[in-house]
């Protein structure tokens, strides 16, 4: 599974970047508003950082102007996925970007009815929300599995990008129902690597290493 980093915070891609832990960004216009920058200058910077996609999303609601602003947004740079919103205009903008050989994500999915169409739509990417439906309480991850079955019984291209995601449980799920990639909050990524098994037992053996009074540097 791909891992994305979910922020457009650079420093935080930056860490991440450095341990090759991220294989792509997303963002959306509230994570442009977080970082207070302005969407095609962190845009560039962060498509200049990363080798692989980037998500960098519309904000018209019509489809002539979505294809516009996907137009600009896609002339960042050759990494650069088009993000799209689930609507009926957000499918025709996908269908025409996809066209014209730009990478385009489709977010805000809430179905797998929305997902098919995406498919259908030549989408790079679908972006099922899983934590969003977990709040609404409905089964976010249920709908990760039923797009994998979709998509796997027609052969769809379309990668499965497993989205609002909040835990490190929702990563291994994720992975575990086969995902293509998930896109987390670095907080999250960085989770990962906590068991309080492992702290337990790195404190043992701090304490026996210290009692032999040896040294290895
Ligand atoms: C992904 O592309 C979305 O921007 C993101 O995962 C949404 O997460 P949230 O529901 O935590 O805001």
């Amino acid at each position: 599974m791909k891992f994305f980093a979910d922020t457009a915070e650079i420093d935080e891609i930056a860490e991440l970047n450095d341990l090759g832990m991220v294989d792509g960004v997303t963002t959306n216009p509230s994570l442009i508003l977080k970082s207070g920058r302005d969407i095609l200058e962190v845009t560039r910077e962060i498509a200049g950082m990363v080798e692989g996609p980037v998500s960098a999303e519309v904000v018209a609601l019509e489809a002539d102007d979505m294809l516009a602003e996907g137009r600009k947004l896609a002339e960042i740079a050759p990494n650069i996925a088009v993000k799209v919103p689930l609507t009926w205009a957000g499918l025709k903008t996908c269908k025409a970007l996809s066209a014209e050989g730009t990478m385009v994500n489709v977010t805000l999915c809430f179905s797998a009815n929305q997902a098919l169409l995406a498919a259908k739509a030549g989408a790079t990417f679908i972006s099922p929300f899983i934590g969003r439906l977990d709040d609404i309480n409905i089964d976010g991850m249920e709908l990760i599995a039923d797009i994998r079955a979709i998509y796997d019984n027609y052969g769809f291209e379309t990668q499965i990008l497993a989205a609002s995601i909040r835990s490190a449980n929702h990563m291994k799920d994720a992975a575990l129902i086969g995902a293509d990639v998930a896109t987390a909050p670095p907080s999250v990524i960085r989770k990962m690597a906590d068991h309080i098994l492992t702290d337990k037992g790195l404190e043992v053996f701090m304490k026996d290493w210290a009692k032999t009074g040896q040294k290895i540097l």
